[in-house]
């Protein structure tokens, strides 16, 4: 079994550069199901994830090439498979992204229903509304989900919740419809915007991704593009909370930080300088970090893919914070593993409250999903002694050569087979 070991760490400083988006790339690899010609995916971020949703594809007929670390080309020309297996879906969830283009280039689709995870039930029933809407059957049986549609008609949609994943699958089951589709409340993240230029690209009509209505235009034929894929907002959100949690100054590089907004104010009020320098977003610690409150909402609202990793820097500001969790029903699973290194945090419904301690110290832990494992690396540089992650698969899945990363800024971190 392999673990990361972390140290405390003297401050780290250096630089470092933010991968492409992991929250970008699958929905776009999933996208190129509906290429008809090459397409060129760049700044593809090196992750377990990208790897299943890659063997996902081919699994399908898709044609998949590594061209370099970070360049992956696909021809979805030959994809005649509409099913994805068991195995491969309960790897992850987001494989749940290929209905949406297997409901548009073959008119029907059969997964399992995608497994909940620990940060809570992660349900679909707004992605099949959706699919319902453009005129989809829905069969679900034997824990399998299946789609069919003669044909797909525009049609409004409203999204109860600005789900992200259903903004995606819809926009990608509209693309070729019958007419026009508008999706109301759907969600305004960046990477749904990266979605939305990727596919016209491909040849789409869609407007208006970034707001929370996006009006898709269907339209016959989609064919190749080379796209670069956007860079991981919360990659570099959770070096900037590196920076502030050691007491360093980290110059981020590859950032938009536009994506980030809600990350650089909350960084400022605990008193870190924040310099804004285009593609980069340098951050210099205070020596007494001020207590904050977080909630987390859908963007542009404080991303809860922040909301561990910000806890993780609440543990030692002086004061008592607060951080209230709205978009997941599920995710404080950090703040047990947090208390086992000596933090003071008391879990009341969907807040969380958390005294500043002085130290925290080293202890064997347990990622329970990605993000809570940042955090636990985060929090693992500033313990006495030596603090031991298990289930490093979660961490691997969204960090690209994470303890390299934090390895050359200083931090003493690394990665064990027991
Ligand atoms: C995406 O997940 C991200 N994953 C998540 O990142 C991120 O936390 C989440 O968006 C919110 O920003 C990818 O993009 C691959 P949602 P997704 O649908 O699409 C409810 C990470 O760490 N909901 O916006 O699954 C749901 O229960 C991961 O990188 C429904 O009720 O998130 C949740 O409470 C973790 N019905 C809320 O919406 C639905 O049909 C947000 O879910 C769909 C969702």
């Amino acid at each position: 079994m392999e673990k990361i070991l972390v140290e405390k760490s003297p401050p780290l400083k250096g630089n470092v550069r933010i991968s492409g988006a992991k929250n970008s790339a699958l929905p776009l690899l999933a996208a190129s199901l509906l290429g008809t010609e090459d397409i060129i995916l760049e700044d593809v971020p090196a992750l377990k994830d990208v790897e299943i949703m890659c063997e996902v594809l081919t699994s399908l007929g898709a044609k998949v090439e590594h061209l370099d670390r970070d360049v992956i080309k696909i021809n979805s020309s030959n994809v005649d498979k509409y099913e994805t297996s068991y195995e491969l879906m309960s790897k992850m969830r987001a494989s749940f992204l290929v209905m949406g283009p297997l409901l548009t280039r073959l008119g029907k689709t059969k997964n399992s229903l995608p497994g909940g995870c620990a940060i809570g039930t992660r349900p679909i029933d707004l992605h099949l509304k959706g699919f319902k809407a453009l005129g989809a059957t829905i069969d679900v049986d034997h824990g399998n989900i299946s789609a069919y549609a003669d044909k797909l008609v525009g049609d409004k949609i409203y999204l109860d919740f600005p789900s992200v994943g259903a903004t995606e699958n819809i926009m990608m089951a509209a693309v070729m419809a019958d007419g026009d589709t508008i999706i109301d409340n759907a969600a305004m993240e960046p990477e749904i915007v990266d979605l939305s230029n990727f596919l016209n690209k491909l040849g789409a009509d869609i407007k208006g991704a970034g707001t929370s209505t996006i009006r898709i235009k269907g339209v016959k034929h989609l064919g190749g593009a080379r796209h670069q894929i956007i860079p991981d907002r919360i990659e570099a959100g959770t070096f900037m909370v590196a920076a502030a949690i050691s007491g360093g100054d980290i110059l981020v590089e590859n950032v938009i930080s536009n994506h980030i907004k809600p990350v650089i104010a909350k960084l400022k009020e605990t008193g870190c300088t924040v310099i804004e320098n285009g593609d980069s977003v340098r951050v210099i610690a205070t020596k007494k970090l001020n207590a904050i409150d977080i909630k987390t909402l859908p963007y542009p609202g404080f991303p809860t893919d922040m909301q561990a990793q910000f806890m993780a820097l609440m543990t030692i500001c002086e004061g008592t914070s607060v951080a209230i969790e709205t978009v997941f029903e599920n995710r404080f699973m950090h703040v047990d593993e947090l208390k086992r290194m000596g933090a003071d945090i008391k879990i009341d419904g969907r807040s969380a409250i958390i005294q500043g301690v002085k130290n925290l110290a080293g202890a064997p832990v347990k990622a329970s999903d990605l993000r809570a494992g940042a955090a636990l690396v985060l929090a693992g540089l500033v313990s006495e002694g030596v603090t031991e992650i298990e289930n490093i698969h979660h961490i691997d899945r969204g960090y690209d050569g994470i303890e390299d990363k934090f390895s050359k800024l200083g931090a003493k971190i690394y990665r064990k087979t027991f």
